[in-house]
């Protein structure tokens, strides 16, 4: 059994290497039948391959999934091969560590098109093979090929609008999976996994492989690798530590029905049902007092003690300073109107 496949369209710079591959319907774990056809049609010769595909390939592949019932794929195929862009065609045979670029786009896309959990593909090694790009409106354009389209474009007319400066384009422009609301598209990356019901409001920010198992408010911080339960909101401005640089090696993730305060923080995965208090920042070696339920000190622990512990309160003390720790006792309810997405 395959890991993954996808046809996808995708940009190229004058050197012929790939920018950016655009998958509408990628598949996980595709039929031994399917990856046969690739084989015979496109010469596939095992492994992980991403294979340029000529027009008359395509119209040759695509009869080969017509004839195997795979109607959507071959319909796709047909379509890709009136492409004016280059077309290629992917096949992972395993979950490796990624060697192209149009590998990692259909790792990426998985995610963002909810048939990958973040932490369920490997990325390691994705930022090699990932160029920085310009995303403009008139799609990827290579850094060293930009000054020239730029003018190109004023002679004919046009503006050529850079919209970033980035290796990952906004997950918008790829895929909208269902049941979202995004303010800022720019504000969420190829590579997110945004579970249905979530919101993501302009403060929001979702990086890859990160995001939201289903109903959220996001105003806050999604950093790469974090993974935020149903039902939990992130307040404006907050923050979820990452761990791709000096962030510590604690997988950061926050549970169900939880709440982050606006400005507030977190080095420590959250279980389910606590809330942090707005404005305080809990890092993994922060002394925490833990009160009873007449505010008695109990003891005082480390945070990351207290790691994926449920029911948990966390606030500042405004009179001394100290960061506590009390039984959350009223869990935040939704606001159902906010949250609808529909
Ligand atoms: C931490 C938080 C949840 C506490 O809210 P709460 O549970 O409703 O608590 P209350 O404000 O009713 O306070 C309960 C008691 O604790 C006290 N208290 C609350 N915060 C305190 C603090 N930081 N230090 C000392 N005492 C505090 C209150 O004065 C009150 O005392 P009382 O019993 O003598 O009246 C709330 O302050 C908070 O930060 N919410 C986040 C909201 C948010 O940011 N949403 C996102 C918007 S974008």
């Amino acid at each position: 059994m395959s890991f993954a496949f996808g046809i996808g369209i995708g940009t190229q710079n004058n050197q012929g290497e790939w920018l950016e591959v655009y998958y509408q319907q990628p598949i996980m774990t595709p039929d031994k039948a399917l990856i046969d056809v690739v084989e015979s049609a496109l010469d596939y010769q095992g492994g992980n391959q991403a294979i340029e595909a000529s027009a008359e390939q395509l119209h040759q592949f695509a009869n080969g999934l017509r004839q195997l019932g795979q109607t959507d794929q071959a319909t796709l195929a047909e379509k890709a091969a009136q492409s004016k862009r280059p077309v290629v065609v992917t096949v992972l045979a395993s979950d490796d560590t990624a060697s192209s670029t149009p590998e990692v786009y259909l790792k990426l896309h998985l995610i963002s098109h909810r048939l990958a959990k973040p932490h369920g593909v490997k990325l390691d090694g994705i930022f090699g093979l990932l160029p920085n790009l310009a995303w403009t409106n008139e799609g990827a354009i290579d850094l060293n090929e930009l000054a020239d389209r730029q003018l190109q474009a004023r002679i004919e007319g046009r503006t050529l609008e850079v919209k970033s400066v980035d290796k990952f384009p906004q997950m918008t422009d790829y895929v909208v999976p269902k049941g979202v609301r995004i303010a800022d598209t720019a504000r969420v990356r190829l590579g997110a996994y945004v579970g249905e019901g979530t919101t993501v409001m302009h403060e929001g920010f979702i990086n890859f492989n990160a995001g939201t198992e289903g109903t959220s408010m996001i105003e806050g911080r999604i950093s790469a690798g974090v993974m935020i339960g149903k039902g939990s909101d992130l307040g404006g401005g907050c923050s979820t530590m990452g761990t791709l640089s000096g962030g510590g090696n604690i997988i950061i993730s926050v549970g169900e029905n939880c709440l982050l305060g606006a400005n507030a923080g977190i080095g420590i995965p959250l279980g389910d049902r606590c809330t942090v208090e707005a404005g305080l920042y809990i890092t993994s070696g922060t002394k925490v007092a833990l009160l009873d339920d007449n505010n008695e000190l109990v003891e005082v622990i480390k945070a990351r003690d207290l790691a994926s512990k449920p029911d948990l309160l966390f606030r500042r003390n405004s009179q001394t300073g100290a960061v506590e720790c009390k039984t959350n006792k009223t869990a935040i309810e939704l606001n159902e109107e906010l949250h609808a997405n529909n």
